[in-house]
């Protein structure tokens, strides 16, 4: 009983912030008129992302807010207000925004009545608000990944403050639903289903910036399917940094397997995908589920980070080179057709060419579809930024070694398809030639073909004619499926 008291509070909680919200994005509106009408113009703003698909959606929750209090959204960073959504997992991705930060600073001195904000997961971490204090004083707004539900009040408060409105919040359980969201894509869209993350890989600084892992309600999560159903979304990607656990702290707990059975009854979604899986918790129920799915994609997107046992150990991932092969073998069995892609991190504190040796061997084993390679970049707070690093010209050797045997074994996969005709989502027109359309196939790879803009959003046979490396080129093959 008093469990279920606590739920309905919670809801009833919930409830309350969104009006809340809501009302601070009207009153927000009241300054943007203002400033609309000193401008004699709709003013704009400009959303920059950096990082992830969870930071790309919750750029769309931010534009959502900033449209309905009357900006006008571009992607130009000459606009009235901009914000960058930023992302920390490698010190690259930081560097980036300081250097595209000093740039805002003089467009802002040549327009006083531009506002700058600041907000993500680099925003997390003290270093970074040091900096950003001492050196970059003209940001008029920062805030972090936890309180990002409330970017309508803390936009009032920027319009109310002359000095930098900062807050960042060390953790948070407040999960607010419904809040507006503007989807860059009017036929697919992202949805959080799950926030944060318990693993502590150790080189790994997410678990620390986006807190412990927390799983909306399913009834909530569906009931967003559902919306976006009804407005024209047929694809939907599923978003969390361990999707396998999802489910797991809910007072009524279920897997992530039960979840997709139940997106997968709504009506109007055609494609589900959803990323990402961590090995060690992939199941067989969901193997089975996504078998027989006719509308789960055929990918699954399942990081290795090394294959060197020795290194997996030190990186806290919890299995070993054998279990990773012997789970590939056991999806590819059951779903012959699926195509595997990865994440890799060469250069973690220790690794010796023979780890890499190791990790090029599963390579050629798996022969991913895709790999994404990274070197590894010591993260502050980390356990692993402790350890002893890797000489630069050891990591250097080893990434491109590692890099031609990906390059290599995806090659080798994408030619596989060669005269299939295949399901493609149509994406865009294609910006080199206008004549042609981007879509996607069920397994994520990209084939460009000859069609119309009115095809965009639909989804199409095309044959693949032509393999290019990584995607195709292909033409029609009759008539959309319904
Ligand atoms: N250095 C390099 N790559 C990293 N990743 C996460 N943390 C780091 C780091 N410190 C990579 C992992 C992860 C992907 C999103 O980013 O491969 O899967
Ligand atoms: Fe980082 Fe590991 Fe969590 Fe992925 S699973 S976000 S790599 S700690």
């Amino acid at each position: 009983m008093n469990q279920m008291r606590q739920q309905i509070t919670e809801k009833l909680g919930g409830r309350q912030e969104t009006l809340r919200q809501l009302y601070f994005t009207e009153k927000a509106g009241e300054y943007v008129r203002a400033l609309s009408s000193r401008l004699g113009r709709k003013p704009t703003c400009c959303v920059t992302t950096f990082g992830c698909q969870m930071n790309a959606r919750d750029s769309e929750k931010l534009s959502g807010i900033l449209e309905r209090a009357g900006y006008e959204l571009t992607d130009d960073e000459g606009a009235d207000f901009v914000i960058y959504n930023t992302c920390t997992v490698r010190d690259n991705a930081n560097q980036r925004v300081y250097g595209r930060l000093g740039h805002l600073g003089s467009l802002k001195k040549k327009n006083p009545d531009k506002r700058v904000a600041l907000c993500g997961c680099m925003m997390q971490e003290p270093s970074v608000i040091e900096k950003i204090r001492k050196s970059y004083g003209f940001v008029d707004l920062i805030f972090g990944t936890h309180n990002i539900y409330k970017f309508a009040e803390l936009l009032v408060l920027m319009f109310e403050s002359d000095q930098t409105v900062i807050d960042i919040w060390e953790e948070t359980d407040q999960i607010v639903e419904e809040l507006p969201a503007e989807r860059k894509y009017s036929f697919k869209s992202g949805i959080n289903i799950m926030f944060g993350c318990n693993n502590f890989c150790s080189y790994c600084i997410v678990p620390y910036v986006r807190g412990r892992e927390r799983s909306r309600n399913p009834e909530d999560i569906v009931r967003e399917i559902e919306a976006l159903a009804r407005d024209g979304v047929v694809e939907v990607m599923l978003l969390g940094q361990n999707v396998n656990s999802y489910g797991k702290n809910l007072d009524s707990p279920m897997s992530f397997a039960q979840l997709l059975l139940a997106i997968e009854k709504i009506e109007g979604i055609q494609r589900i995908r959803f990323m990402t899986s961590h090995p060690k918790d992939l199941s067989d129920e969901l193997i089975e589920v996504m078998k027989n799915s006719k509308k789960i994609c055929r990918h699954l997107h399942l990081p290795l980070q090394s294959g060197s046992t020795r290194i997996l150990e030190r990186m806290n991932r919890r299995y070993t080179k054998e279990q990773y092969l012997s789970l590939v073998d056991k999806i590819r069995n059951r779903i012959p057709d699926i195509s595997i892609t990865t994440d890799i991190i060469v250069g973690f504190p220790g690794e010796t060419p023979e780890d890499v040796d190791e990790t090029i061997d599963v390579v050629r084993r798996v022969k991913f579809d895709n790999a994404f390679t990274f070197i590894y970049s010591r993260r502050t707070g980390t356990p692993a930024a402790a350890m002893e690093q890797v000489a630069p010209e050891t990591v250097r050797e080893g990434f491109d070694r590692l890099l031609k045997a990906v390059q290599d074994t995806a090659k080798e996969r994408a030619a596989l398809l060669n005269g299939q005709v295949l399901d493609a989502l149509a994406e865009e027109v294609n910006e080199q030639d206008p004549s042609m359309l981007n879509g996607r196939l069920s397994n994520n790879m990209i084939v460009h073909f000859k069609g119309g803009r009115e095809l965009v959003g639909r989804i199409l046979p095309v044959r693949l004619t032509q393999c290019c490396g990584f995607y195709y080129t292909g033409e029609l093959a009759g008539k959309e499926h319904e």
